[in-house]
Formats: C-alpha cells, structure tokens, sequence
C-alpha cells in the first residue's frame, strides 16, 4: 500500500460503546490531539452501559468532540488529510454516530475515509511514539468487550488466537464490582479497592480450559456465592479481600494463558491492561501507555494509518457492523 506523506493529519473519531473520542494523528505516528468525553456517569446508576442512552450522548457530543480535538492541536479541517471512524464491533447505534458524522465530514471536504476495525485499534495503541511497537509479538487485547489473544506479524493486521467463551475480562471485573457493591466501570474501583486486600484471604477458581480460549463464568458465580455466605457486617468488613481475590484470579488467568502461548514477546491493551495488578505481572511485556487503554480515538487514527482509505464518494455506502 502508497504510504501518505508522514506529516499528513489523520482526525480520527471513535464512539463504539460509551466513550465519545476524537483524535488528530499523524502518518508518522505523532498524537497531537487526544480528546475522550466518557459517559460513565451517565450509564452508572444502571451499573451498565444502556445502548439508546449511549447513542443520544454520542450524538450530542460528536461534534463538540472533534471541535476540540482541532482546537487542542491549533488546527481546523482544512490541515486534515483522511476521517478515519471505527465501523465495527460496538453498540450499532453508538457505531452509527461516528460513522455518520464521519461521512459527513469526509464527504464535505472531499476527504477519503479510513473504516477501522475497534480491536486492530486497541492494538495500535502500541504504534504511537514514542512507544512506537515493532511487530511481530503476541497481544492480550482484554476489554470490557473482548478478551483475546492475538498474533500480530503486521501493523495492519492480527490473527486470533484464543478467545472467551464467556464474559470479557472487563465484563468480570464490571460484574463482580456490582456483587461487591461497588460503581460502575468496575475494574477500576475493583483495582483501588483489592490493593488494601488479601489476595489469598479467598481462594477463588482459575477456568482450566484446553487450548488458549478463556472463560470467566465460573469465577463470577464463585464470588456470588462467597458474598451470599457473608452478613451485610462482614461483607463490609471483607469487600478488600474479596477484591483482592477475584482479581487475582483474573489477573492468573490472563498471564497463564499469555504464557502459554510460549511467546516471548509479549504485549498487553485494552481497558483492562490498565490494571495494576496484571502491569506488575508482566514486568517483561510491552504495555500500552496507561492514557490509551482504555476507549480513545487516537488508537483508531494510530489504526488508520496502515489502512486503505476509501476514496470519495464510495465510503458514503460504508455501513456499521455490530459483530
Ligand atoms: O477498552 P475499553 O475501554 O472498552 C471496550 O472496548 O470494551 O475497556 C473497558 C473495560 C471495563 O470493563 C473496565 O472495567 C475495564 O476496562 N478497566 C479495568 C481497569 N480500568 C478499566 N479493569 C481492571 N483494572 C483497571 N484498572
Ligand atoms: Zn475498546
């Protein structure tokens, strides 16, 4: 693929789930604007993400959003070169925001449009200077949507290589922050929290599965049962080490898989490879920088520079895929 000259500007938008981000890139891996308008608050007294809530949001804050992302980097449209959009997996109407006001400002200044898929995006965290991560190396992308390995010989590519069977490692650490009595996103107040615990206090199960595939279901139930057999007192008097515990055993589930695959080199993204925890457990492993691993639209432009864009007007039929 014709590279584009390195100075050219990528402004890249991403609302795929609860965050509504926009970002302005370089081709040469520069970021030069990074703004994210979260939408925890909002979907916190529903200790979830509620689609039609998230979609509304997004749409109120898209273009704020991007106006911002110019204006951090002292620039307005006409210094952008290509809209890069995540198209795919997320909420489809959260997708269909960012998608839209994508075409909708590829098509007025006449710009290509880069479609990019949200899971090579968290992997392209790692490709931002000055990290600036070289393939090949094999990648636990654990989100609250996702949780995989991946081998990634290519910037522009990846091959997976395992999967969950069940809930996300997010998701777990969501869910058990809700049995726990605790906010919304979870694995952050499960993180804070589980650092004043014993992570030994409670023995809870790692899933034993043949290949290189997770499952976290077991774990969630075994915590409901272990908050179930407590009192109101003593669930308060031991919600550290109940933390501390689970997420141990998330955290072992993750490194003992990853090491599994024999890989020696090794890197972590995604929201959950914010967690203390798993980062002190992988001291040899390429991590994404903590600002990225969560959802952000400087991952989706760092994506969109080893992709083809599509030229106008043939993006303007460019659809979202939930899946
Ligand atoms: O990548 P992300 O923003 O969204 C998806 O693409 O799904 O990940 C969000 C997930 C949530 O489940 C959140 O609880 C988890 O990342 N997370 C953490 C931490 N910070 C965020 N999990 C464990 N420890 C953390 N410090
Ligand atoms: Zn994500």
């Amino acid at each position: 693929m014709a590279r584009r000259p390195p100075d050219d500007v990528i402004l890249a938008i991403e609302s795929s789930c609860d965050e509504t981000a926009a970002a302005l890139v370089t081709d040469d891996g520069e970021l030069r604007a990074n703004v994210v308008a979260s939408q925890d608050e909002l979907h916190a007294p529903f200790g979830g993400v509620v689609p039609e809530v998230a979609s509304r949001r997004h749409l109120e804050l898209v273009v704020p959003v991007i106006r911002e992302a110019l204006a951090d980097a002292g620039s307005d449209l006409s210094s952008v070169d290509a809209i890069a959009v995540t198209v795919k997996p997320g909420l489809i109407g959260a997708l269909l925001v960012g998608v839209s006001a994508a075409k909708a400002l590829a098509w007025s200044s006449r710009l290509p449009l880069i479609p990019v898929d949200h899971l090579l995006g968290h992997v392209a965290s790692l490709y931002l200077r000055p990290l600036d991560h070289e393939p090949p190396f094999t990648c636990l992308l654990a989100s609250g949507g996702h949780t995989m390995l991946l081998d990634v010989q290519q910037r522009g590519e990846y091959r997976v290589l395992g999967t969950t069977l069940d809930d996300a490692a997010g998701e777990a650490f969501d869910k058990g922050a809700r049995l726990l009595g605790l906010g919304y996103p979870g694995g952050k107040e499960i993180d804070a929290l589980a650092a004043q615990g014993d992570p030994n206090a409670f023995a809870f199960p790692v899933a034993r599965l043949p290949g290189l595939d997770f499952s976290f279901s077991g774990l969630k139930t075994a915590l409901l049962y272990a908050v179930r057999d407590l009192s109101p007192a003593e669930l308060a008097a031991r919600r550290a080490d109940l933390a501390a515990g689970y997420q141990h055993a998330i955290v072992r589930a993750l490194v003992e898989r990853l090491h599994a695959t024999g890989a020696e080199r090794i890197a972590v993204v995604g929201g959950v490879a914010a967690n203390s925890e798993l980062r002190a457990a992988l001291p040899d492993a390429t991590l994404a920088p903590l600002a990225l691993c969560t959802d952000n639209a400087a991952m989706i432009g760092s994506a969109a520079r080893y992709l083809r864009p599509v030229p106008y007007p043939e993006y303007l039929s460019l659809d979202a895929q939930a899946g």
